[in-house]
């Protein structure tokens, strides 16, 4: 996996007077069967979340209110997405080191992923990060 795979995604939307409504399929709108669902919310002003890379999860990353940046590292180069639509995610493949800062206040993050919770799947350091993708 590189930045090639990694790529914002449009998201539907049913647009109405009285609001809008935008809904994920798993497999469908999304390259991966969905399996969980997690956010991120009451993010402190300056606080950075991330730091780490998945060995097998895939994701996607939706600013559901608000804004934050997303950077991404393949171990090669370096990328940086600002999510500000709840409409528009960022899918993320495996092996991909995310940083996520700039949080607005009141934002949320909603992540799609593909496997359940597993400790093991990540790589929270970098250096061993960097070492397994050059092999
Ligand atoms: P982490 O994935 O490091 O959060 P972020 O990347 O958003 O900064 O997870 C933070 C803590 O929450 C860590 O102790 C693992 C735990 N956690 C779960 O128990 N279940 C989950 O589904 C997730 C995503 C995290």
């Amino acid at each position: 996996m590189s930045l090639a795979d990694c790529r914002t995604i449009e998201l539907p939307v049913v647009a109405e007077p009285r609001g809008n409504l935008t809904f994920v399929e798993s497999e469908r709108h999304i390259p991966f069967p969905l399996r969980r669902v997690y956010y991120l919310y009451d993010v402190p002003s300056g606080a950075e979340r991330g730091g780490h890379a998945h060995k097998q999860l895939h994701q996607l990353l939706i600013a559901i209110s608000g804004a934050f940046d997303v950077h991404v590292d393949d171990g090669r180069e370096r990328r940086s997405h600002h999510l500000n639509r709840p409409h528009k995610g960022l899918y993320i493949p495996p092996m991909v080191w995310r940083e996520i800062d700039n949080f607005s206040g009141g934002s949320v993050c909603l992540a799609l992923v593909s496997d359940f919770y597993e400790e093991d799947d990540y790589f929270r350091d970098y250096a061993e990060f960097k070492t397994s993708v050059d092999g």
